[in-house]
C-alpha cells in the first residue's frame, strides 16, 4: 500500500507573456502516497494552482517529470494524456465552473461524454452521486437556483462521474460561508475514508489542520513545515 498517486521530479514551471516570463514553480520535488489527505497552502501568487495544474496534467510543465500512479506521463502523448485525465483525476474549482443552462443532473451526466459507460446508465450514475453528496432534491435545479455550497456539491458530484482514484480541488471552499465549507468538507471527509486521494489548496488553517501531509509553497519551492 505504499504506492504513490503523485509524484514530481525537479518541476520548474515558467509562464511567458510578451516579454515578461514568470518562474511560477523553481524545482519542485514532492511525492503524496495513494489514499492521502493532502493540503497544499502559501500564499497567493506563489505557485498553488500552478503546481495543482501540473500535477492534473491540465499543463506540461517546463522541466522536471509528473508521475501519476507511477507513470511518467512527459512520454504521453496529448491524446494519452486526456483519457488518463478523465479516467484518473477529478477536478474540483474555486468557482465551481458548472454550465449554467444545464441542471445539477445533466452536469454531473456531461462529465461522462467520454466514458465507456453505456448512454442509458449515466444518468441514474449521475443520479446516486448528487444523492451522495445529498441533493436527492435538486437534480432539475439550475446553478443559479443552487446556493454556493450545493453547486460546489454538484462540482463534487461531476468530479467523480468517472471514478478517479485522485481528487484535485483548489479552494473548494474558497467562495463558500462556513455552514456550506463544513457540508462540502464532510463529503471530502467520506471520499477519503472510501479510499481516494485528496489534494486540497486551501487558504484555511483549519483545513489544512485536519490533512495528513502539507505542502508548502512559498515562490515557486517548497518549504518545510
Ligand atoms: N497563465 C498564466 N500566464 C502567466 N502568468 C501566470 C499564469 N498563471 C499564473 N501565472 C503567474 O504565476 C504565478 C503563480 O500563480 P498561481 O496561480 O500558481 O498562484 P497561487 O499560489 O495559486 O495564488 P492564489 O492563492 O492567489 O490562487 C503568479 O505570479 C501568476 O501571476
Ligand atoms: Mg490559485
Amino acid at each position: 500500500m505504499n504506492k504513490l498517486a503523485l509524484r514530481t521530479e525537479g518541476l520548474h514551471k515558467t509562464y511567458q507573456r510578451g516579454r515578461i516570463k514568470t518562474q511560477a514553480l523553481r524545482g519542485v520535488s514532492l511525492a503524496i502516497p495513494r489514499g492521502t489527505f493532502c493540503c497544499i497552502v502559501g500564499p497567493s501568487g506563489h505557485g498553488k494552482s500552478t503546481l495543482m495544474h501540473m500535477l492534473g496534467a491540465l499543463d506540461r510543465p517546463t522541466a522536471g517529470q509528473v508521475f501519476i500512479e507511477d507513470q511518467d506521463i512527459g512520454s504521453l502523448s496529448s491524446s494519452a494524456l486526456a483519457a488518463l485525465r478523465a479516467r484518473r483525476i477529478g477536478f474540483v474549482f474555486q468557482f465551481f465552473n458548472l454550465l449554467p443552462n444545464l441542471t445539477a443532473l445533466e452536469n454531473v451526466t456531461a462529465a461522462m461524454m467520454f466514458s465507456n459507460r453505456e448512454k442509458a446508465q449515466r444518468a441514474g450514475r449521475a443520479r446516486e452521486l448528487l444523492d451522495l453528496v445529498g441533493l436527492s432534491d435538486k437534480y432539475k435545479a439550475r446553478p443559479n437556483e443552487l446556493s454556493g455550497g450545493q453547486q460546489q456539491r454538484v462540482a463534487i458530484a461531476r468530479a467523480l462521474a468517472n471514478e478517479p482514484d485522485i481528487l484535485l480541488m483548489d479552494e473548494p471552499t474558497g467562495n463558500l460561508d462556513s455552514e456550506a465549507e463544513a457540508e462540502v468538507m464532510a463529503n471530502i471527509e467520506q471520499l477519503h475514508q472510501q479510499g481516494k486521494t485528496i489534494v486540497i489548496v486551501t487558504h484555511s488553517a483549519e483545513i489544512a489542520a485536519r490533512a495528513q501531509q502539507v505542502i508548502r509553497v512559498k515562490d515557486g519551492v517548497l518549504v518545510k513545515e
